[in-house]
């Protein structure tokens, strides 16, 4: 059987209503338990019975999981005084626990996890379970195989530690642009343009691609979103809940 709780605390999760709203429903019997309409708000439902509002199932979810495809020119908050924030751009009444799992810059694109779940953004975003974050990024002049090597050996970008050791993969290499995908496992601020600061070039467009093995939908232009597939959510529980390899 589900987890008991209150059939006022049940309805006011799913944000139905307000409280004194909920509260004078289940009192004029607009609200069933398994097709009988219950007048008691304390009484304990679990997920698993059907709660309806006049006859309309009202299916209990505690936790919300959108992919955003982040567009540039909006920050990753859930609320700013000047800015459009990630948040701005999830149509759902029931916005009002959500945020954005990390942060990516204002100019950067890119897969961004929106959700409730403390538990696990707290689990994608621990140093110690060293989460891979896949960025594709266009460079400002000739990127080479001795950045590679730089970034695989750890590079220093003026903290106490130098980063982790990270995977550059050159897609195209020139004089004027260059085209990488680079795989970090940790999330410094500003983190790939300091990489690339560090060998002397500069950041001109960064969109990130994946997380935790977490692809972004091709299908999602920028400032689109969908829901997490259940496989999608079991591969980011399944990463982040089992014990680092050494
Ligand atoms: N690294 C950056 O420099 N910016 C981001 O937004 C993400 C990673």
């Amino acid at each position: 059987m589900g987890k008991l709780l209150r059939l006022d605390k049940y309805l006011s999760d799913m944000n139905v209503g307000t409280r004194s709203e909920i509260k004078s429903w289940i009192r004029k019997g607009r609200i069933s338990i398994n097709s009988i309409p219950c007048l008691r708000p304390e009484e304990k439902v679990s997920t698993e019975d059907e709660i309806s509002l006049d006859g309309q199932r009202i299916i209990y979810e505690r936790y919300l999981y959108f992919m955003l495809n982040k567009p540039a020119g909006v920050v990753s908050a859930t609320e700013d005084k000047r800015d459009k924030t990630v948040l701005d751009l999830i149509d759902t009444d029931r916005r009002k626990d959500l945020f954005p799992v990390g942060r990516l810059d204002k100019d950067t694109e890119g897969l961004l996890i929106i959700t409730n779940d403390g538990d696990l953004a707290h689990r994608l975003l621990s140093p110690k379970k060293e989460v891979d974050k896949v960025y594709y990024a266009k460079i400002n002049g000739r990127v080479t195989a001795d950045d590679a090597e730089a970034f695989l050996s750890g590079i220093s970008i003026g903290e106490d530690k130098p980063c982790l050791p990270a995977k550059l993969d050159i897609i195209k290499s020139s004089n004027h642009i260059s085209e990488i995908n680079l795989t970090i496992y940790e999330g410094k601020y500003h983190q790939v343009k300091r990489m690339f600061e560090a060998v002397g070039k500069e950041v001109i467009y960064l969109k990130r691609i994946s997380m935790g093995g977490l692809t972004l939908d091709s299908l999602l232009k920028p400032g689109d979103y969908r829901r997490l597939t259940i496989d999608e959510l079991k591969q980011l529980n399944k990463i982040t809940l089992r014990e680092k390899e050494y």
